[in-house]
């Protein structure tokens, strides 16, 4: 029976009243983009694992294909998350059942890889959040998962890594400072060994892949001379100290891994508390946007053979733009439902996560980003409306005002019967 059971990626699962996970993210997690030779994703990984092959000689195992549907116990459980952290919940995580999720990072992972006796390996994953809507997020992407272990007692010696003039590096990280702890359990010395490691490791992959693309001279073939990072503390459950690395892109950070010192918890529920060791997870999407020029993270999943034949496997090369279609934006206000009667400071039961997908469910990849352009309460009636802007643009064709007026109607019928808003 079609409607009691949902197929992902090869396996079906009983539906229960957990279940948000639409059709057309079930059909994104058969796509296996990563495994696609010529599609920017598979080469991308594929020069990433090259990099750890050749620099890093036998130390990391690769893994590719762990199937995306995890327990929530793997996804934030084994890696510390509080169990009232919002990232749990249905508004950002996508329920297969009440048991089940689609995994949102590929950290999800770790703690059974390395309980496994692995201690130091690299994994693909496709991985999946309810998220906003823009050019660079997509509820579906890919990260690149690695980790590295030393036994403490053998942690590395530090040759210097000479980074050259291609690449600018801005450290603004301050770790052992109340902002970004180390673990009481390390040593001062033994820490920061590790995170010199994790940022010398990340630093070398980041030259290796970007470096043959920049120079000075390349800028007056259209490329650019030097690729800017800038490193900056972080939060994670899983790790402490923790950083993320952002590269500057079309005139802003762009966030493109998350890092740090494992926390030992982790190490010592896998069998390995004579070992310390590092973490990253880095967005395929987003450096690969960078790596080949891509503007709008939703070209990846392009069936059009206009975006498919530019790119060659092991070949990097710049994208370019077949004609640019107009855009045509159009707003959607309305009445946000009110919140329990007689109390004013309850919240409205809204929740934009779940607007967000509505549009993307009725419109698909025609729409190029969402956004609020105005909110306001009605002080006599407490009531909110807000207002968001919706754009629409096919990548490859001219859209019809016809057509994006009858998706406008379905998203804003949806929006009512599913959200119980008043389109106004
Ligand atoms: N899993 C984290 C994320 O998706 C990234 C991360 C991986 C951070 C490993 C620290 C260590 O945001």
């Amino acid at each position: 029976d079609q409607t009691s059971t949902i197929t992902i990626a090869g396996s079906t699962y009983t539906r229960d009243d957990c279940t948000n996970v639409p059709g057309s993210i079930a059909a994104a997690a058969s796509r296996r983009i990563h495994h696609l030779p010529t599609n920017p994703v598979g080469i991308f990984r594929r020069l990433v694992e090259k990099h750890f092959r050749t620099c890093h000689t036998n130390v990391f195992r690769t893994f590719d294909d762990i199937h995306p549907v995890v327990t929530p116990k793997a996804n934030f459980d084994t890696l510390l998350f509080p169990s009232d952290h919002p990232s749990r919940g249905p508004s950002d995580t996508y329920y297969v059942n009440r048991d089940l999720i689609l995994r949102t990072h590929s950290s999800a992972h770790q703690a059974q890889l390395l309980a496994q006796g692995n201690t130091d390996f690299l994994l693909t994953a496709d991985v999946y959040r309810r998220d906003e809507i823009d050019r660079s997020h997509y509820p579906a992407f890919h990260q690149m998962e690695g980790v590295r272990t030393f036994a403490r007692d053998e942690l590395p010696p530090l040759p210097p890594l000479s980074l050259g003039p291609s690449i600018e590096l801005i450290d603004e990280t301050s770790a052992g400072s109340s902002k970004n702890p180390i673990q009481s359990v390390h040593t001062k010395e033994e820490s920061a060994l590790v995170a010199a490691d994790l940022k010398r490791t990340l630093n070398g992959m980041l030259l290796d892949i970007f470096g043959p693309l920049l120079g000075v001279g390349k800028e007056s073939v259209g490329g650019p001379s030097q690729l800017k990072i800038r490193w900056v503390d972080a939060y994670f459950p899983f790790t402490a100290p923790s950083y993320e690395v952002e590269v500057w892109y079309q005139g802003k950070w762009l966030e493109v891994l998350g890092s740090g010192v494992t926390r030992q918890e982790i190490l010592d529920g896998a069998g390995h508390s004579d070992r310390v060791g590092w973490a990253f997870g880095l967005g395929i999407e987003r450096l690969a946007m960078v790596l080949f020029r891509i503007p709008d993270i939703r070209l990846f999943w392009s069936g059009d053979d206009r975006f498919l034949s530019q790119f060659e496997e092991g070949k990097v090369t710049e994208f370019k733009a077949y004609s640019k279609y107009p855009a045509c934006y159009k707003d959607v206000s309305f009445w946000l439902p009110s919140a329990i009667r007689d109390d004013k400071s309850a919240k409205s039961t809204f929740v934009e996560n779940d607007f967000m997908e509505i549009v993307r469910d009725e419109a698909g990849d025609l729409v190029e980003d969402v956004a609020m352009v105005d909110e306001f309460t009605n002080p006599t009636t407490n009531r909110t409306s807000r207002c968001y802007r919706i754009n629409y643009r096919s990548m490859d064709r001219n859209l019809t005002n016809d057509e994006i007026n009858v998706l406008h109607r379905a998203i804003e019928k949806r929006a009512e019967v599913d959200l119980g808003v008043e389109v106004r």
